[in-house]
């Protein structure tokens, strides 16, 4: 940080790398000085579209060659644990990783293991859980007129039937096995850290049923329940054969909360609280107005602030492995017909 920047290198030039790098233009604190990607015509096209000092086909050169403070991983699921290792072999110890952070319960142990040998920080970028739509949720639910949570409903589905997107199938990680695809490590992994951040315990058990892509092989729908420690329980749904829902709904003793779309929130998004007046035979419906804001700015924000300032990260690193264990619990309970036992000793 030579000129009070946080120098950052991006590693995968792809679709989702342009919010990093439109979110680097508004962050003060930090500047993306270099960026990777294996497919060459990428990392220069970004490279000159975001005025990136120098651009790499291989990670391994970036961090032989570039002075970095910190990495932005936008790979695939599948490639994070690699490099999360490869960076903190490198001397590079602040790394934001995209969602999913990791494939498996065991790739999620080891990079738990990695960080701590090294005194490292690493954040799962699960841009969600920094807009103020969610903050303002925490708030409702931790209000003692809100009672307990019971249970917690949480979609992510989207109509994207394999035989309609011929050309887009050959292009898209989230069809190929290969790269991690699958919406267990995608969109269902915004619905288990929605579910396990605010039922506010361990998941103790969980059980799944769904449907794996005839074309594809990877798993399209996936239906889930997870019990907590707390007795809270959480239903979630995650399929491409299902119409758009995003919806987070929160059930508490005396209240409702209701999110319409929680996990991808550009503009303004309202939302709902019910509650019945006890003495009168009515619902009573509250709303909450939550302007426009840019939650891939705040989380590149508040990734800067934990290494400038030392402040929390809004997702800390436990909360993340505990989440790929839940998924793969969710995973083996589908694929295995079984409900699945959560044990959390060997992880501290
Ligand atoms: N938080 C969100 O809102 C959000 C949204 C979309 C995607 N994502 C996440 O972002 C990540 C990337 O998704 P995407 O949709 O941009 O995928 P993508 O396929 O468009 O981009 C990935 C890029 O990584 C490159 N790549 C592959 N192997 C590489 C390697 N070894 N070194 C350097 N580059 C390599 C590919 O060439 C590709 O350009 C995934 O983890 C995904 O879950 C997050």
């Amino acid at each position: 940080m030579s000129d009070g920047l946080l120098k950052i290198g991006l590693v995968g030039c792809g679709q989702h790398s342009h919010e990093h790098f439109n979110a680097a233009e508004l962050v003060s604190d930090v500047k993306i000085t270099s960026c990777c990607d294996i497919d060459k015509s990428k990392a220069k096209s970004c490279a000159e579209q975001y005025h990136i000092q120098s651009y790499y086909c291989d990670i391994d050169n970036m961090l032989k060659n570039e002075k970095l403070d910190a990495v932005i991983l936008c790979t695939w699921p599948i490639q994070h644990a690699e490099q999360i290792q490869k960076c903190l072999q490198s001397g590079v110890k602040n790394i934001l990783c995209e969602k999913s952070l990791a494939l498996s319960a065991s790739e999620a142990a080891s990079i738990w293991k990695m960080v701590r040998e090294n005194d490292a920080f690493i954040m799962e970028a699960c841009k969600y859980r920094h807009h103020p739509a969610i903050k303002k949720i925490e708030e409702l639910v931790s209000a003692k007129t809100a009672g307990k949570i019971d249970n917690i409903k949480a979609a992510f589905s989207n109509y994207e039937p394999e035989e309609l997107s011929d050309t887009d199938f050959a292009n898209d990680w989230r069809f190929k096995k290969e790269c991690g695809g699958g919406v267990p490590y995608d969109w269902m992994s915004y619905l288990v850290n929605g579910c396990n951040h605010f039922a506010g315990a361990l998941p103790r058990r969980v059980v799944a049923s769904g449907g794996i892509g005839a074309k594809s092989g990877v798993i399209t729908r996936i239906f889930g329940m997870i019990e907590y420690e707390n007795g809270v329980t959480a239903f979630i749904e995650s399929s491409k054969d299902a119409s758009f829902s995003e919806e987070l709904q929160l059930n508490c003793s005396n209240v409702r909360i209701n999110l319409p779309i929680a996990w991808g929130i550009y503009g303004g998004v309202t939302i709902k609280q019910t509650r019945r007046k006890p003495e009168w035979d009515y619902i009573l419906t509250d709303t909450f107005e939550i302007g426009e804001e840019n939650a891939f700015v705040l989380q590149l924000q508040n990734f800067a602030d934990v290494i400038i300032k030392n402040e929390q990260p809004v997702i800390p690193l436990h909360e993340s492995v505990i989440n790929v264990m839940t998924i793969d619990a969710l995973v083996t309970s589908m694929n295995e017909n079984e409900i699945v036992i959560m044990d959390f000793t060997e992880f501290s």
